[in-house]
């Protein structure tokens, strides 16, 4: 068994184009909101405005409640890393389509010239494998990952990011999923059962996993002290032209969203959906991009500067919790990665931790309500995430 106490995970950002019937319904949801509000304040429709001109959508989907990590929080698809994802077959089946190893491992590695995390450099899944010839020959990290996530995504909602490349030509955005229902159902039982049966798939449909189109994103670390589980998840970003068909598995997850990043984030603040507190701060960073077009080019060239990995560092006041991410002046120096000790709780204010430092980045949590606050220029070229305008107040003393 690995000795560190957390699994490795990969997990997918699935953004698409909005459909036009989703565009105007929800203007026309938003209008008759604003309308029947008693004077609307500015801020409200500069908020509403920028939100109806989102023109994608994030598919979001329901954990479970009876999940033992995250029951029925809302989350990007996704889940833990197995071996038959980093399984040296799949260099034959990428090979017989046309993808030379030497080349696709050059072409995929050097699309990061930025700071590399541990589970790149050192996945810790591999730690138990003693033979170093046969590690030498699994897949490397970068394309490991990436299967792992769009294996997971295939599991829990159906979605198949697989492509037919034709003589090593491949389309980024292409989704090639031929499935019929049938054999859909069929073939998630299979994976579901045992990850290996994901590569006999590809095999059959003589189709490749589309790594090109997954953009690495960042890397989340699980806490100490916040259950017994923890992942160091590893989020990619995709952007796909048209919305896939989703057909839920309804065991891991039992409902779904397409939403903008501002319309999940309204439901969380004021009817309690639940987010973890990385999900609400990627979709807060993401409110900063409102075109498809933005988004798809922003992680693009973002991908090239790398990404660290992110270890919040969790303790409690007299009227909430504070998660402090790195970047923040209150960020321990060396925080303490394995440790088991409980949460520290402390008298003061959520208020007062604020003012006593210049540089915040750090996630409040009022029960189960996340709001973010962040004044730094963060590292690897990332987006600062964006408050909730609900607690623009308390955003604005900053
Ligand atoms: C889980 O959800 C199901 C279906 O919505 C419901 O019947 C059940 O009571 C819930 N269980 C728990 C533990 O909340
Ligand atoms: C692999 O890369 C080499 C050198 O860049 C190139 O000559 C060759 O055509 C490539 N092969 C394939 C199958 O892409
Ligand atoms: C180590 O792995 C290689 C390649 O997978 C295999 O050929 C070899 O038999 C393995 N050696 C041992 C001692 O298991
Ligand atoms: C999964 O399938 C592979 C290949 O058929 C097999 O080697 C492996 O033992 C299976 N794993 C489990 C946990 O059943």
């Amino acid at each position: 068994m690995s000795t560190t106490p957390w699994k490795e995970a990969s997990t997918l950002i699935i953004v698409a184009r909005a459909s036009l019937t989703q565009k105007i319904g929800h203007d026309l949801g938003q209008n008759l909101v604003v309308s029947s509000r008693v004077l609307p304040n500015d801020e409200k429709l500069k908020s509403q405005k920028k939100q109806t001109s989102t023109d994608y959508r994030i598919l979001m989907v329901k954990r479970s409640n009876l999940s033992s990590f995250m029951a029925s929080a809302y989350v990007f698809p996704g889940g833990h890393v197995e071996l038959s994802d980093y399984s040296s077959k799949w260099w034959n089946l990428f090979e017989r389509l046309g993808f030379k190893r030497e080349n696709l491992t050059r072409e995929i590695e050097s699309r990061v010239s930025g700071p590399r995390p541990s589970m790149i450099q050192k996945p810790n899944i591999l730690l138990d494998v003693d033979n170093e010839t046969h590690i030498g020959n699994l897949l490397i990290p970068d394309i490991a990952l990436r299967i792992a996530a769009i294996r997971e995504t295939f599991e829990e909602t159906g979605v198949a990011l697989l492509i037919s490349p034709n003589g090593g030509n491949k389309q980024e955005n292409e989704i090639g999923n031929t499935l019929n229902n049938e054999d859909l159902v069929k073939w998630r039982q299979k994976v579901r059962e045992n990850g290996s049966a994901f590569l006999d798939l590809c095999n059959q449909l003589n189709q490749v996993p589309n790594i090109w189109s997954l953009y690495e994103w960042w890397d989340w670390l699980t806490p100490i002290s916040v259950g017994h589980k923890r992942f160091d998840t590893m989020f990619y970003l995709c952007c796909l032209d048209k919305q896939p068909k989703v057909v839920l598995d309804n065991t891991e997850v039992t409902n779904l969203k397409w939403c903008t990043p501002s319309d999940i984030i309204d439901e969380h603040t004021n009817e309690g959906v639940f987010l973890a507190p990385p999900q609400f701060y990627e979709l807060s960073r993401l409110k900063n991009l409102n075109k498809f077009d933005e988004v798809e080019r922003f992680a693009k060239q973002r991908e090239i500067l790398g990404i660290e990995r992110w270890m919040p560092v969790i303790s409690t006041y007299s009227d909430g919790a504070i998660s402090l991410l790195p970047g923040d002046d209150a960020y321990p120096t060396k925080p303490d990665i394995i440790g088991l000790k409980p949460v520290p709780d402390y008298p003061q204010t959520l208020a007062q931790m604020r003012s006593q430092v210049v540089n915040l980045n750090r996630i409040e949590l009022r029960g189960p309500v996340c709001t973010c606050l962040c004044n730094c220029k963060l590292t690897c070229g990332h987006l600062s995430p964006i408050s909730n305008p609900s607690m623009a107040p308390v955003y604005s003393k900053l």
